[in-house]
């Protein structure tokens, strides 16, 4: 959600992220009550961003756009059975 006042520094929060964060707290809301969004302020992959990271021990995921939200859920499913 960072978002630098030096436009010389990229933060997710420039690039997108409250957006991807708002679809995809909607998008789990319908479909995986059991799952949180938790909004961080920086992941430290800022170059990267945005960033995003499946928690507990998950994979990040970087350049992330709201149009990943749908492919992103379906990956939180894939993530269920593997742990
Ligand atoms: S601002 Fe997103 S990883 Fe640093």
């Amino acid at each position: 959600m960072n978002r630098r006042a030096n436009p010389d520094m990229p933060s997710c929060g420039h690039r997108g992220g409250m957006d991807i964060a708002d679809t995809l707290e909607s998008a789990l809301a319908l479909t995986r009550g059991d799952v949180q969004v938790q909004r961080f302020n920086c992941l430290g992959c800022c170059d990267l961003g945005p960033n995003l990271r499946l928690s507990p021990g998950g994979e990040f995921w970087h350049h992330v756009r709201v149009d990943d939200v749908p492919r992103l859920v379906k990956r939180l499913a894939e993530f269920d059975q593997e742990t």
